[in-house]
């Protein structure tokens, strides 16, 4: 496995201390193995060298909730909430979605990660296919944890989607099985999608099997209003209470956005250990709210930061999410109460710990994967830089990303994408997305 220095950077570790210093990053056999002016004595020769002069190199970012299976329905389905969104758009375009589509849109999105700076995810699929995400996954390079979305019951849930109870546990066994920890680099996370799509057998099976094979959940909650009036129209409860009761809590259940959450409930999400993904642009997209992220830290939850999917934002860009956390946490609580330490934190350390990753990545630290990104401080929406850390969260963007590194392996080399051929990934996309949106009806 190639040697690399990253050299003569400003090193932002994103360690709890926010440590920065101008040096370098040695790496051998994928981990991180020396910091700082002489960390290429650590390496034996031959070692190949990466310029990070003039850059920032910083952790690779974490994503906490992304749809591969979505890119492709980018810009498919505007101006609408939710609900509306969901059940006219998204579920008929999942549901006409095949091995080839699935490929091509975990592609793009894969492709769009890696090329701004982005190596980890927690990612949901649709339910069927979910092997093709998986296979990109791994050809890819980025580390994910993923699993098929699971959907047993629901007002308009297209057939083409809805699974029984039975069949939906099977097949995320045999996805579990198949897949978790393969390369070192996917996990399995059960993916009950929402309440409002699962029956409380299949939710309270999840809670059993999760634990078992150590595989994290995933799910929707405290998402738009509308979802949680419609969860209390049926359990009389809100959707995190329902979940509590059927025992989806604790350090391995991870809820995407949590916009609507009340005190109390913020309080009994710090007191169980779950994990909430704050997803600011897709909250705004949706006409979802802002989520409560300020109030959030303050009671000790563990935060992540997540693009979401694609037609509900419409990028995967860590830049555009770490930009709009900051300004929208500002909107909510006032200046400043999310600065671009805390953010930064939210998409490097903190969104690695909110995954339960944070012993392997999220800092630059010795020990750790080599999972990083080196961006450049020089261009002139940038300059002059002088905190590199508030240029980093506010005024970087993803063209700005020159290397891209994921457990040692070079993903991104002078902006270019090593492991796609993006124009022929965009290209296959247009094709792809064409020809799912009229067989849903969508164009
Ligand atoms: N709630 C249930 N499914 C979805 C989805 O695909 N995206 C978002 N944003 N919310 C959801």
């Amino acid at each position: 496995m190639t040697r690399w220095l990253v050299r003569g950077g400003l090193v932002a570790t994103c360690d709890d201390e926010h440590t920065t210093f101008e040096g370098d990053v040695a790496v051998d056999g994928g981990a991180i193995v020396a910091l700082g002016p002489g960390a290429a004595a650590a390496l034996a020769p031959p070692y190949r060298a990466l310029d990070a002069r003039g850059c920032a190199v910083l952790p690779g970012f974490v994503q906490g909730h992304i749809h591969l299976v979505q890119t492709l329905f980018r810009g498919m389905a505007e101006g609408v909430p939710l609900l509306e969104w969901l059940r006219r758009y998204i579920w008929p375009l999942e549901a006409a979605h095949d091995e080839a589509s699935l490929t091509a849109s975990a592609e793009l999105g894969l492709c769009e990660l890696a090329r701004a700076g982005t190596t980890t995810i927690l990612d949901m699929g649709t339910t069927r296919g979910h092997d093709a995400v998986f296979a990109a996954c791994l050809r890819s390079g980025l580390r994910v944890i993923g699993g098929k979305a699971m959907m047993d019951a629901g007002r308009g849930v297209p057939k083409g989607l809805r699974e029984t109870t039975a069949a939906s546990l099977r097949e995320s066994e045999r996805l579990a099985d198949a897949w978790h920890g393969r390369g070192g680099r996917i996990g399995y996370a059960y993916c009950p999608r929402f309440i409002l799509s699962c029956s409380e057998r299949l939710l309270r099976a999840v809670a059993e099997a999760a634990p078992a094979r150590g595989a994290h959940v995933h799910t929707h909650a405290s998402e738009h209003a509308s979802e949680r009036a419609a969860v209390r129209a049926i359990y009389g409860a809100s959707d995190v209470e329902v979940l509590a009761r059927f025992g989806l809590r604790g350090p391995h259940v991870v809820f995407a956005h949590g916009v609507q959450l009340t005190p109390g409930e913020m309080a009994r999400l710090a007191r169980a250990g779950t994990r909430v993904v704050h997803c600011p642009n897709s909250n705004l997209k949706l006409g979802s709210g802002i989520g409560p992220v300020r109030e959030l830290l303050s009671r000790g939850v563990r935060v992540g930061l997540g693009a979401d999917g694609a037609p509900c934002n419409n990028n995967l860009d860590a830049f555009h999410e770490m930009r709009s956390a900051g300004l929208v946490a500002g909107a909510r609580s006032g200046p400043g109460s999310l600065d671009a330490r805390a953010v930064l934190h939210l998409a490097t350390l903190g969104g690695a710990r909110a995954l339960g990753l944070g012993d392997r990545v999220g800092s630059l630290e010795v020990g750790k994967r080599a999972d990083l990104a080196v961006v450049s401080l020089a261009d002139v929406h940038a300059a002059p830089a002088l905190d590199p850390l508030v240029a980093v969260v506010f005024a970087c963007q993803s063209r700005d990303v020159r290397h891209v590194m994921a457990d040692g392996r070079l993903l991104v080399r002078d902006g270019e994408p090593l492991g796609f051929d993006a124009p022929r990934v965009a290209a296959r996309a247009r094709e792809e997305a064409r020809r799912i949106g009229l067989a849903a009806g969508v164009l």
